[in-house]
């Protein structure tokens, strides 16, 4: 086998397992926002919800396991496969050839960071609660964690949902051309399709960006609240 062909081969094979984390990942993220959405149904459901989820340690770290391995495989592909992009072209083109690139194809690393932040703010402000350790431990009337409670107490904080919008615009951004370039990867086109496909990223974009922004501005607005 010659190297080049190799390395085509090992590229890829790179995009086919980024596509396929990424699309474990958005899932995910699509499952998380309509849990969170039962917000709107008030207290009793988000807690019981959560509680049933906690309830199940063998789901619990299963997922937990999962989109640990699916994230940390992603962003080590996304480093290789740009600086391996890098060395092939070492000298940037004099004019750059944008028209045909989207906004959002061209930003997917900046836009991966910003999730990346996010995700890490996230989990010591909501999970671990290391950001705000005042909501950690609340317990509800019926003695289940308190992530109603929690919700409510973060997102009356002008800066908590600053922070939260823009980890939203990054999430949207990133699946905007994330999604639709991973069903390309995966060989997945059809004449009597390919518009569904293209729609595909934008649509689970602004839905899933739409739910999150719902939950923390309801919250904000004291349309939800405790
Ligand atoms: C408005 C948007 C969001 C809300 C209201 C929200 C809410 C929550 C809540 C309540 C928890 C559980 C905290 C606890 O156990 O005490 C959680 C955990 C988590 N969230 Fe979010 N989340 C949002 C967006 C996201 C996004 C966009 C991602 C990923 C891109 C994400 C990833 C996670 C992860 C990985 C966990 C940890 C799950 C675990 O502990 O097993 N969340 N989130």
């Amino acid at each position: 086998m010659t190297r080049p062909s190799h390395h085509f081969q090992s590229t890829v094979g790179s995009k086919v397992v980024m596509a396929l984390s990424g699309l474990g990942l958005m899932i995910y993220v699509i499952f998380h926002m309509l849990g969170n959405l039962q917000v709107f149904e008030g207290p009793h459901a988000l807690n019981a919800y959560a509680a049933f989820l906690r309830d199940m340690p063998i789901l619990l770290w299963t997922t937990r396991i999962g989109l640990l391995s699916l994230a940390t495989l992603h962003i080590v592909l996304a480093i290789q496969l740009t600086l391996r992009n890098r060395h092939a072209r070492p000298i940037a083109y004099a004019v750059h050839e944008y028209r045909q690139a989207s906004f959002a194809s061209r930003t997917m690393a900046a836009s991966g960071l910003v999730l990346l932040l996010f995700i890490v703010f996230h989990l010591l402000h909501l999970t671990a609660g290391v950001i705000d350790p005042s909501a950690v431990d609340r317990l509800d009337v019926g003695g289940h964690h308190d992530i109603y409670g929690k919700l409510v107490h973060a997102f009356q904080n002008p800066i908590i949902v600053a922070l939260y919008v823009a980890g939203q615009l990054g999430l949207g951004l990133h699946l905007t051309h994330a999604v639709t370039s991973s069903i390309q990867t995966l060989g997945l086109e059809h004449a009597a399709f390919n518009r569904l496909f293209k729609a595909a990223g934008p649509t689970v974009a602004l839905v899933v960006v739409l739910g999150n922004v719902a939950i923390i501005m309801a919250i904000f607005l004291g349309i939800v609240r405790g």
